[in-house]
């Protein structure tokens, strides 16, 4: 299994939105991307933040925005935050007829496609789609909110996926969201994912940057074989 280092995705989901920058700034120096939530109401019954506030937050930081959209019609909003200067813009496979299409519209808009695959939903008629995608990010819960128990079956979904990708020699991000802390990274990392979304886990630590290189450390030592 070929696993390049761990991405570290810090979610501010879980942060205090009254302080979105110094939250952002907290973890500025331990993260590689910033996991953004953007829930619509429809797709999901959450509701949190959308393109101002990720045009704002876009000058507050450095790191790479991971942008995570659980919404409706995302043909109609993605490239809005690949245009915001979003690195990756995800969106769910749940919710658009025409996946490689959107792909390509966002890799046009300058940055980077990742496809989302939610807790019910099975991986293998995604598979073949995978070479358009930049990032697979599979749900550990069912999307829609922060600090839920991560569901240990779901995991099968990431073994299924880092075989094809390993197979297929792809370019691919496998990331894992939802209920990622010190007690289930290392599953994840050795099922095969390789960038996880932290947010409870982050935000819920008195000290978030050294919560983040905690985990770090836990998946890096369990995709080097434990
Ligand atoms: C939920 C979001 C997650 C959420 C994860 O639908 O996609 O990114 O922030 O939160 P935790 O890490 O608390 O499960
Ligand atoms: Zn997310």
């Amino acid at each position: 299994m070929t696993v390049p280092p761990p991405i570290l995705a810090p979610s501010i989901l879980a942060a205090d939105f009254a302080h979105l920058a110094d939250e952002v700034r907290a973890v500025e120096h331990a993260a590689d991307w910033l996991h953004v939530d953007v829930m619509d109401n429809h797709f999901v019954p959450n509701l949190t933040i959308g393109l101002p506030v990720v045009q704002s937050l876009r000058a507050a930081t450095q790191l790479p925005f991971d942008v995570h959209l659980m919404i409706e019609d995302p043909r109609r909003w993605a490239p809005g935050y690949a245009d915001a200067g979003a690195y990756n813009v995800t969106f769910h496979a749940e919710a658009c007829d025409d996946p490689v299409a959107l792909a390509k519209d966002l890799r046009s808009a300058g940055a980077k496609a990742g496809l989302a695959i939610d807790r019910d939903t099975p991986i293998e008629p995604y598979l073949d789609l995978l070479p358009g995608f930049d990032t697979l990010l599979i749900m550990t819960i069912k999307a829609g909110f922060g600090g839920q128990r991560f569901v240990p079956h779901l995991l099968d979904k990431v073994r299924t996926a880092r075989r094809h990708v390993d197979a297929g020699h792809l370019e691919l991000r496998i990331e894992v969201d939802g209920g990622i802390a010190a007690d289930t990274i290392e599953q994840a990392a050795a099922a095969g994912a390789d960038a996880f979304v932290a947010g409870t886990a982050v935000y819920g630590a008195d000290d978030p940057a050294e919560a983040v290189r905690r985990l770090r450390g836990l998946a890096e030592r369990a995709a080097a074989g434990g």
